[in-house]
């Protein structure tokens, strides 16, 4: 069995998924052992505790910079023995002493299909607001593995939604969750579990 261990900053729908696809089974290999937030009071947390999920709270706001930030998460993964980090709306860019340690070991979801509107900057809302600034026709979400930089790991899983005339920034931020998001990430991690994701040239393949 892995340990998975959640990173979560807010309300924590994808990590309710994850809660909700190990207890029916969805995922195989891995069980979530522990959730840190970078905030307290994360609704998130609320989700853990009710299932029982051992959290812990690292606050992004009390240590100066990333760096200081990275090794405080690299030690709580360190201790919680993580062997699969997944990063479930987790608002903070985490500095290469993480990436590189658990290379290839960390999943982030991303909403929105990569390389369109991601990077430093692009989180949450914000990525919903510009996709349809732009006018795009799709667009989905990316379960990717973690590297140094910003939203440019190997992608394993992306899915689309279709835009709708009208959307507000909410209405296709649920679109995405509830059709991509929820189903996607939980599909990845048991995936991973399973050793079922190959890499070949920095990229990432699945074997069914
Ligand atoms: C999700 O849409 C997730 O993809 C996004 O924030 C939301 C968190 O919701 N993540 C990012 O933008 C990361 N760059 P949740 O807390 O309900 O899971």
């Amino acid at each position: 069995m892995k340990n998975i261990v959640v990173l979560v900053s807010g309300g924590g729908t994808n990590l309710q998924a994850l809660i909700d696809a190990e207890k029916s089974g969805i995922i195989k290999g891995g069980k979530i052992t522990c959730v840190i937030s970078s905030k307290e009071g994360a609704y998130a947390l609320e989700r853990a505790k009710n299932s029982g999920i051992p959290a812990r709270v690292i606050p992004r706001k009390e240590y100066p910079d990333s760096v200081s930030y990275s090794k405080a998460v690299l030690a709580a993964l360190n201790e919680e023995k993580a062997d699969l980090v997944v990063l479930a709306g987790f608002m903070t860019i985490l500095d290469e002493c993480v990436t590189k340690e658990y290379a290839y070991k960390i999943i982030n979801v991303h909403p929105a299909l990569i390389p369109s509107f991601c990077g430093e900057g692009y989180y949450g809302l914000k990525v919903h607001e510009a996709a349809l600034a732009y006018g795009v026709k799709v667009s989905g979400a990316t379960i990717h593995f973690v590297n140094e930089k910003a939203d440019a790991g190997a992608i394993i899983l992306q899915g689309t939604v279709s835009v709708e005339k009208g959307d507000t920034p909410e209405v296709l931020q649920k679109r995405i969750m509830e059709n991509v998001e929820w189903k996607l990430l939980p599909k990845a991690v048991s995936l991973f579990c399973q050793d079922k994701i190959e890499i070949a040239d920095g990229k990432a393949y699945v074997r069914e």
